[in-house]
């Protein structure tokens, strides 16, 4: 479960182009699946950023299982929190090979050289885990990813954010750039294994249909507030979207108020 309670941040806070995200955001996450909505510029990133220590806020407490990680900084905090983002390139290491890169995150947080990155007895282990996404990549170990299609990229991407079963997975508009057809195999993967792993996660996303296939709970962020929060169930793909289209684009607090 994420707790974020009582978040304040701004940008460029004491000059004339200070914005407002958050003022006293509250938000509990306990669902397998969060949507998080809202226009451009309303600050979802930002609080992925924040609950990731990328940015620091003002005030406010992130709560996750328990534990404040307020003071825990981004790189302590990748032990707990796997994140996958809208380009395909910034959660994999282009210039190694796939091996290596699932070796990586395998290892992520802990000390190793990158002589001992790789071990073969986990080889097996991560074959099995690639043949799961059907792309064959479990044929293609020593691949450099950088000659990865975007798909099979991003696919790979997910893999590594939820191998070591993190407490909480953010994922970041994350088929956003892919083809229809790929992006609904990536959103298939990624309900597949929130779903067999029981991980908690918020899922950042424009498209409104796939966040009601998908989600179990979908909710709207506009002026730094959540302006909705239901159950995927109890809302039509043409209500949401009714609501979604009555917002200003990029409403930060002081427009929105
Ligand atoms: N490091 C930063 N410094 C200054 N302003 C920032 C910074 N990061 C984000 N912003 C601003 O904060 C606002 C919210 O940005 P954010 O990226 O969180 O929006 P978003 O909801 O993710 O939008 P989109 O749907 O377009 O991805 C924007 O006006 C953005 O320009
Ligand atoms: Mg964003």
């Amino acid at each position: 479960m994420l707790e974020i309670k009582n978040l304040s941040k701004s940008f460029n806070a004491g000059t004339c182009n200070e914005i407002k995200i958050f003022s006293d955001f509250n938000l509990v996450i306990k669902e397998e699946c969060t949507g998080i909505l809202g226009t451009n510029g309303c600050g979802k990133s930002t609080l992925f950023n924040i609950i990731s220590g990328v940015v620091m806020p003002e005030k406010g407490d992130i709560i996750l299982n328990g534990k404040c990680i307020n003071k825990f900084k981004e790189n302590d905090r990748a032990k707990y929190i796997g994140r996958v983002f809208q380009n395909p390139s910034m959660g994999v290491s282009p210039s190694l090979t796939i091996l290596e890169n699932i070796s990586l995150a395998d290892k992520k947080c802990q000390r190793f050289t990158f002589k001992n990155l790789i071990r073969k007895n986990k080889v097996g282990e991560y074959k099995e885990l690639l043949k799961a996404l059907d792309l064959g990549l479990e044929n293609k170990l020593n691949t450099k990813v950088k000659f990865l299609s975007g798909g099979q990229r991003q696919s790979l991407s997910l893999l590594m954010a939820a191998m070591n079963k993190p407490e909480l997975l953010l994922l970041d508009e994350h088929t956003a750039a892919l083809d229809p057809k790929t992006s609904r195999l990536i959103m298939e993967k990624t309900q597949e294994l929130i779903k067999t792993r029981s991980i908690t996660t918020m899922m950042i996303s424009h498209n409104v249909k796939d966040a009601i296939k998908y989600s179990d709970r979908i909710v709207m962020i506009d002026g730094g507030k959540v302006i909705l929060d239901v159950k995927s169930k109890d809302i039509t793909e043409k209500e949401l979207t009714g609501i979604y289209n009555s917002r200003n684009y990029g409403s930060p607090i002081a427009e929105a108020v």
